[in-house]
């Protein structure tokens, strides 16, 4: 059977979902399991410096809930790695963060954030988490991720997707995307790519060789509610009914 790339679902935003009402639903947990149960490869969530969707709590509760593997997002902080340290997942993406942002803009610029990347990776790698870091598709970003010894880069294809999505013109960011794929893979970093992928940029994405994990979050929330709302708002028509007729 062909080597399938896997796909890790981001549950961010079905904490954003909770976070909006202050209530204990929709379950990040819960949504991993159904993942899980659906064909999911794994589980990524983003613990951000302003926890505004997933909390420290959900990371726990992850890790001891689901039998996938988790991919935890974080920004190059020392309190990320020690929370990193503590939850021990099966890998870490290494993302910029900035507070003011709707969400991860750019990938992390490797070689200005050096030292503190010098302190974080070795420390991850020795305690058997695997080091992605979250790169713009540019030569010199793969080159410097290789030097620093990560194992993988998940490459940023934000641009790409988004111009998909508007019909512009999007054969440039593909062939970047394309280019530092197989760049990474011939320095033997493992390519991942996430960020703002949809059912129409997957169509393109699929078909990079190299590429062994997408990591999806925003659009499969997003569709998510399509897929089940004629289904919960017949499940509620009928517990009216058969809770008057009782
Ligand atoms: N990969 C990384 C490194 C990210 O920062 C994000 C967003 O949190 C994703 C993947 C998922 O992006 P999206 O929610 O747009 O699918």
């Amino acid at each position: 059977m062909m080597n399938l790339p896997r796909l890790g679902v981001n549950i961010d935003h079905v904490a954003t979902l909770r976070n909006a009402r202050g209530e204990n639903y929709p379950s990040p947990v819960k949504a991993a399991k159904i993942c899980e149960e659906f064909g999911a490869d794994g589980i990524t969530a983003h613990l951000r410096e302003d926890r505004r969707h997933i909390k420290d709590e959900d990371i726990f509760e992850l890790k001891a809930n689901i039998s996938l593997p988790l991919n935890f997002e974080m920004a190059p902080t020392l309190e990320m790695l020690d929370i990193a340290l503590k939850v021990k997942p099966n890998a870490c993406c290494i993302v910029p963060e900035k507070r003011e942002e709707v969400t991860t803009e750019g990938g992390i610029d490797v070689k200005k954030n050096h030292n503190l990347l010098h302190t974080i990776i070795p420390k991850l790698k020795q305690s058997g988490i695997k080091v992605s870091l979250f790169v713009d598709a540019d030569e010199e970003q793969i080159i410097a991720s290789k030097d620093i010894q990560a194992d993988i880069v998940e490459i940023h294809a934000g641009e790409f997707c988004r111009k998909i999505e508007n019909s512009h013109d999007f054969e440039d960011n593909l062939e970047r995307i394309k280019k530092a794929s197989q760049l990474a893979d011939n320095l033997g970093l493992e390519v991942h790519i996430g960020h703002g992928i949809t059912f129409d940029s997957i169509v393109e994405l699929a078909k990079i060789p190299e590429v062994k994990e997408f990591n999806i979050g925003h659009f499969i929330i997003a569709e998510a509610i399509f897929s089940g709302l004629g289904e919960t708002v017949s499940k509620l028509k009928v517990l009216i009914k058969e809770n008057r007729d009782s």
